[in-house]
């Protein structure tokens, strides 16, 4: 990528990194790696195990709605096709499996954050590309890492809740942490949109958010192209640390008020209750999916039903 910057730093602004949502502008919607012939290569080249497809009811914030796929057998084009006609989000979670570049473009990406955010160091680097139908959602969520969502073709509206309760439910969080619950478990209440910060992402805009910070998202009327780059600081690591110890220790002692903090003795003794129930491991590898559709260009909403069956991605 050489020197030239991928992202459109803006003094004024950089104070916010981390503790507020903070929107700015980034150099890669034209960029090669996520043309359409690009991106039909890293469809072919995924197996199962390297993206979830999902459907859901559009005009619903019901999570219960949404519903996942498989997209065998079809060809990148094919796939890209079943998007633009259907409700559907794509997630590939393994691009550069097609091509090593996306990783030297995450590499390059965090290097210039760690030269130009003082004092943010992360590892654990990852990087997501997110396909997606005009119109669709994702429902009220959180996310376990730090994360960035960048923006190469459509528009989508995005919405940061605060990080901290009512919005950020803890034991859900806990919950989550452990890989019991899906993201989409935390609870949503329509009267968390009085403090709701919302954007407008069009191509060219990046947008990051503090830690755990619950969004959701509503595509424009068109087909969506983005990515998220995701990371671990040493505090995210502790955090999640923390969550999952509490998450245990939360089935013994029950609503009452857990320590949070993530230095000290207090999170040794998590961090002993978490290597004692091996919790050190990433909660996403536990998790089972039930597959029910099959992307399908020729079927309706791109969406043809099929016989249930589980997978563990
Ligand atoms: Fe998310």
């Amino acid at each position: 990528m050489g020197q030239s910057p991928i992202i459109a730093w803006e003094e004024v602004k950089l104070a916010d990194f981390g503790t507020a949502p903070l929107m700015l502008r980034h150099s890669l919607a034209s960029h090669p790696m996520f043309a359409r012939e690009a991106l039909a290569r890293v469809i072919e080249s995924a197996g199962r195990a390297d993206y979830y497809v999902n459907t859901m009811d559009l005009g619903s914030h019901d999570p219960r709605s949404r519903r996942e796929g498989e997209m065998a057998g079809l060809s990148g084009e094919q796939v890209l096709e079943a998007v633009a006609k259907g409700t559907i989000w794509i997630l590939l979670l393994n691009p550069a499996k097609a091509n090593p570049a996306y990783n030297e473009l995450l590499d390059a990406i965090y290097d210039e954050m760690h030269r130009m955010v003082p004092g943010f160091r992360t590892r654990l680097h990852k990087m997501t590309l997110l396909i997606s139908s005009p119109k669709v959602q994702v429902h009220y969520h959180c996310d376990i890492p730090g994360q960035t969502l960048w923006q190469i073709a459509g528009t989508k509206q995005v919405r940061v809740y605060p990080n901290r309760p009512p919005f950020l439910n803890q034991a859900a969080l806990e919950r989550i942490a452990l890989g019991e619950v899906h993201e989409f478990g935390l609870p949503y209440d329509p009267a968390f949109e009085s403090e709701a910060k919302v954007f407008e992402l069009t191509p060219g805009h990046m947008l990051h958010w503090p830690l755990n910070a619950p969004h959701r998202i509503v595509n424009g009327d068109c087909v969506n192209v983005s990515f998220t780059t995701e990371h671990f600081t040493t505090s995210n690591r502790r955090n999640f640390i923390v969550n999952r110890a509490n998450g245990v220790l939360r089935k013994r002692l029950g609503e009452r008020p857990l320590s949070q903090d993530i230095s000290g003795p207090a999170y040794w003794a998590k961090f002993g209750v978490a290597a004692a129930h091996k919790l050190l491991q990433p909660a996403a590898a536990k998790k089972k999916l039930r597959i029910d559709f099959a992307l399908d260009p020729k079927a309706e909403r791109a969406v043809r039903t099929i016989p249930a069956y589980e997978v563990t991605p």
